[in-house]
């Protein structure tokens, strides 16, 4: 049997802003399994990002269960989140969010060195990290002496230099050329076929979503349609 990697019960989450409360996620049932590809397509607005953040453990529902690897996180201190986050997640982002002021190697080792393994150890998994993505060439190169597609397959390295078994994407290839936003999503495919890793990417574009074997549709908070798409492109 495949190991549920992800289950959400009946997840609501609001925001309050001024007087007025926003459901940003509006009761979403849904179960991810080990090795799935998902893709999360809708409209601006639709509770794509948020949907991640409750995933992933960045945010805590207004209601409603989200499971982790079959952890049930609103019963988890601070303290054990970080560490199930850390060892457990990869997040890879829209603006790659990478410190400006660190090497391309060092943005890499960062999450091992928050985690205590010793910086020469670090650097050698930071490095083959940046060889996985074909950046080898580019460790001492800071943010801004890369291109766009540079930087997100540092971020992508970032995110899996721990080796987590999930990894979500919010819109990774939002501010990317075609060219560029192809390979850091046939990275992911990679990422799934050899590690068996399990991937959630948010996404406008049709073309990214078919990277994808699962496709799940939201409007005003609500999975609208979940459909397997296939074999993925
Ligand atoms: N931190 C927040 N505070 C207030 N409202 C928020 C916050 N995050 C998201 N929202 C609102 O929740 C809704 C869904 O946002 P979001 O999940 O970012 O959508 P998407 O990623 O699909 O564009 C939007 O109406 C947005 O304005
Ligand atoms: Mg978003």
């Amino acid at each position: 049997m495949t190991r549920e990697m992800i289950r959400l019960d009946q997840v609501v989450k609001e925001f309050r802003r001024g007087g007025a409360t926003v459901r940003a996620v509006d009761g979403v049932s849904l179960s991810v399994a080990q090795g799935e590809f998902v893709a999360v397509m809708g409209k601006s607005g639709s509770g794509k990002s948020t949907l991640l953040h409750l995933m992933s453990g960045l945010q805590q529902p207004s209601s409603g269960k989200v499971h982790l690897l079959g952890r049930d996180l609103s019963r988890l201190s601070d303290d054990e989140l970080t560490l199930l986050r850390r060892e457990q997640v990869g997040f890879v982002f829209q603006f790659f969010n990478l410190l400006p002021t660190l090497t391309a190697l060092e943005n890499v080792a960062l999450p091992l060195l928050l985690a205590r393994v010793k910086r020469s150890a670090a650097e050698a998994r930071a490095r083959e990290a940046l060889a996985t993505v074909g950046l080898s060439d580019r460790e001492g190169h800071k943010p801004e002496e890369l291109s766009g597609g540079q930087m997100q397959r540092v971020a992508l390295a970032r995110a899996l230099v721990t080796d987590p078994p999930l990894l979500f994407a919010d819109e990774p290839t939002g501010n990317l050329d075609s060219h560029s936003g192809e390979e850091v999503l046939l990275l992911l495919k990679q990422m799934q076929a050899e590690r068996g890793q399990t991937i959630v990417m948010v996404t406008h574009d049709p073309k990214a979503a078919a990277y994808g074997d699962r496709l799940i549709r939201m409007q005003d908070g609500r999975v609208i349609d979940d459909q397997v798409t296939g074999e993925g492109a």
